[in-house]
């Protein structure tokens, strides 16, 4: 038996544009995305000898082929034809779930990129995002990490300059929002503003965080509920009010974050959502 702990690493949506609907019900979308050090740690085993095990540290998971990081695993052991004589993967969660910021799917890519070196399979990442995309549409995505143009169904990437070092306060709203219903939902609507996506990548190329931060845009916002865009803006103005360049939705939300050149500022921001929401956190970018 072979066995090893990895962390999986959260993402953010410095932008989000929705393009249009395909033919297959996904959309074409246009994202920048970017790493951060918030992170849930897996330990995989293989040649356990046994059937797929799955366990998190949330019993609301699911602990079968349902899980991202198994199903993972399945594929992988497809796409190489090689047998992995059991898998086990325990799961310890911290990036928020079912969040915007892309647990699943990153817990999802850090089994890929495990299973790669511990069988000596020797894909490259290119591969390894291929089989990812089987898996779910930012997996791809997770297998790269870092500052990141995601275009497509999310699996056309370009690596982006990497956004400048920068501390980041997240917190998550009180409700949660399906995937699917916030897809349809932009359908039944003319999307009036989208993000400056091209000034978004001067400004990385600059490496001017102030002028990345103010081009922070998720085209998901204004089709939240109203009682829901009421509580995502109030995190926004707490978190610009303690000196935020800049503050956003992350992917489908409901996860707000702002990013801040200062520790300090970032800290006191964090401090005063913990006497409002359960999950707030205090990271930086990778
Ligand atoms: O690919 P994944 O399983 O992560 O997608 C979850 C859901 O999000 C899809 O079933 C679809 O409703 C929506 N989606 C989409 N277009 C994308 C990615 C996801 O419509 N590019």
């Amino acid at each position: 038996m072979q066995e090893r702990t990895v962390k999986a690493y959260g993402k953010l949506n410095l932008t989000l544009d929705v393009l249009g609907r395909r033919d297959d019900g996904y959309h074409n979308l246009r994202m920048v995305m970017q790493t951060v050090e918030l992170a849930d740690a897996l330990t995989i085993a293989i040649g356990t000898g046994r059937a797929l095990q799955v366990s998190t540290n949330l019993g609301f998971l699911p602990n079968n082929a349902k899980n991202l990081a198994a199903s993972a695993a399945l594929r992988f052991q497809e796409a190489t034809g090689r047998d992995l004589g059991g898998f086990s993967v325990h799961i310890q969660k911290t990036i928020p779930v079912c969040a915007g910021m892309g647990g699943g799917s990153s817990d999802a890519a850090a089994v890929l990129r495990a299973l790669n070196e511990m069988t000596g399979a020797g894909l490259s990442d290119m591969e390894l995002a291929r089989v990812g995309e089987q898996v779910g549409s930012d997996v791809p995505y997770c297998v790269f990490g870092g500052t990141a143009l995601a275009e497509g169904r999310g699996e056309r990437l370009t690596r982006l300059p990497a956004l400048p070092a920068c501390w980041v306060a997240l917190c998550k709203p009180g409700f949660s929002i399906s995937t699917p219903e916030l897809f349809s939902r932009i359908d039944g609507v003319k999307v009036r503003h989208h993000p400056d996506t091209a000034g978004m990548l001067g400004a990385l190329e600059a490496g001017e965080l102030s002028d990345v931060a103010r081009r922070i845009y998720n085209v998901f916002e204004p089709v939240l509920s109203p009682r829901q865009k009421k509580e995502v803006q109030e995190i926004k103005n707490l978190l610009l009010q303690h000196g935020a360049l800049g503050a956003g939705m992350s992917g489908t939300g409901p996860t707000v974050f702002g990013l801040y050149t200062e520790k300090g500022p970032a800290q006191a921001a964090v401090r005063e959502l913990q006497g409002l929401y359960r999950d707030v956190f205090l990271t930086r970018t990778v």
